[in-house]
């Protein structure tokens, strides 16, 4: 089936919160959260779907205040009867090269969570990224005992892109 991308509208927010919802280990937030993500965040985040208008991936971001050559890519969700077909792969290529001012990626990743490292580990790869890694948020220090560290990745300047429609 084919795959169209393009920015979330206000009237994705629903969907966007149920297709979080069936992807841990994503932390669920708000309807409202997610509804503020598809209005006045729709410029960093980007919608997958398919051409009969579901929406099967949802990646959100923002730019840091202090960073303005950053994207932080803040969730990443898609459909399991979608992945490993580089669907997420697409959206994170198409979100990063909407503004050419941007030449940063940050993220946080937790340790376990193998499908978003390799994700992310071949988008820095292939875009001649430097990358650091620290823990940015610990496990019983800022997070609960039972959430995993969050480990941020700072990704850049990137090196090489050839610009993709959306
Ligand atoms: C992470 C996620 C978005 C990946 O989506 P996807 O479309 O299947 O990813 P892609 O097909 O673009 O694959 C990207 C890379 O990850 C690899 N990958 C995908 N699923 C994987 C898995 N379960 N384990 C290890 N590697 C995996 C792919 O092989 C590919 O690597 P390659 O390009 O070197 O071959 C999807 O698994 C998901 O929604 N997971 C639940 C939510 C989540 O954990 N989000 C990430 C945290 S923000």
């Amino acid at each position: 089936m084919d795959i169209t991308y393009r920015q979330p509208r206000i009237t994705d927010g629903q969907d966007v919160h149920q297709l979080i919802k069936n992807c841990p280990p994503l932390d669920q937030n708000s309807l409202y959260c997610n509804l503020i993500q598809c209005r006045d965040f729709a410029n960093t985040s980007i919608i997958a779907e398919t051409s009969d208008n579901k929406v099967v991936g949802f990646i959100s971001g923002y730019i840091p205040q202090n960073r303005p050559e950053t994207l932080f890519i803040w969730q990443v969700a898609l459909n399991a009867q979608f992945r490993g077909r580089g669907i997420a792969q697409q959206m994170l290529s198409r979100l990063f090269s909407r503004d050419p001012r941007i030449r940063f990626l940050e993220t946080t990743i937790s340790p376990s969570n193998s499908a978003s490292k390799q994700l992310f580990e071949r988008f820095f790869n292939d875009h001649l990224m430097n990358v650091d890694s620290k823990t940015l948020f610990a496990r019983g220090v800022h997070l609960d005992d039972d959430h995993e560290d969050e480990v941020l990745y700072v990704a850049g300047p990137a090196k090489s892109f050839d610009p993709l429609p959306a």
